[in-house]
């Protein structure tokens, strides 16, 4: 990947937008502050210096039905960095990054906001957002929200977004194998959850998930499949 640094921007996202109207691709957009950063649902994102905002840019020859794959894999990219950090994190379908609290809670690391072009057949462009919460203090977040800083300490954040990078390129360079990582470091399995889905509440326990990111829940009036959510964890 091209790397295009900002010490300031309103949102690596949109940055990443306008790159892909330029006809761009491969390219990461990195800042240390966002002053207008986007969340899922049309919520704001909290970003200040010290984290690690970043937008990766991709052409894929995918069709648009697999996108959320890509937002797996960099669920699952950050994860995996933060363990090695030294941080016990695990993911909530579809894609938030948490820490347990030790007091039966979850503390969000990192939220994922993956935007898309396409036509019926196939992707023009795919912008993966991720928002990790690094060398800032908690205090500076939303409520709910934790950073590696006040898990385990700094972060070198050049060195984080590294592994994070060559994670998510070795995860979409092989879709298949997104979901069994996926599967590995989830939290959301086995678990009772509330999905608030375009087509209503869906409330049971989550079995499985499935290509490219379909959340399979077993409720009282038998097995649903849910591909898009707002996700709580009830137990
Ligand atoms: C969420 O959990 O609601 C998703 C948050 C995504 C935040 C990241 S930070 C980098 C990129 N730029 C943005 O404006 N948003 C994403």
């Amino acid at each position: 990947f091209e790397v295009e640094y900002h010490d300031t921007i309103p949102s690596t996202n949109d940055r990443a937008r306008e790159l892909a109207d330029e006809g761009r691709e491969d390219v990461v957009v990195l800042a240390d502050e966002q002053t207008g950063g986007r969340g899922r649902l049309d919520r704001a994102w909290t970003a200040p210096s010290g984290g690690i905002w970043l937008s990766i840019l991709l052409r894929p020859t995918v069709p648009p039905a697999d996108a959320p794959a890509f937002t797996l894999a960099a669920a699952v990219a950050t994860t995996r960095a933060a363990r090695e950090a030294g941080v016990d994190a695990a993911i909530k379908w579809p894609n938030d990054v948490l820490v347990a609290d030790g007091d039966g809670g979850q503390r969000k690391l990192t939220g994922i906001l993956t935007e898309m072009e396409g036509e019926a057949d196939r992707v023009s462009w795919v912008v993966v957002g991720i928002g990790i919460n690094a060398n800032v203090d908690a205090a500076d977040l939303v409520d709910g929200a934790t950073s590696l800083r006040a898990e385990n300490g700094d972060v070198n954040r050049r060195v984080f977004t590294q592994r994070v990078l060559e994670e998510f390129h070795e995860l979409r360079s092989n879709l298949d194998s997104v979901v069994p990582a996926w599967r590995d470091l989830a939290d959301t399995l086995g678990r009772r959850v509330r999905v608030d889905t375009p087509g209503g509440e869906v409330v049971g326990e989550a079995v499985d998930i499935e290509f490219p990111g379909t959340l399979v829940v077993e409720t009282d009036d038998g097995t649903v499949r849910v591909s898009a959510g707002d996700c709580e964890h009830l137990r």
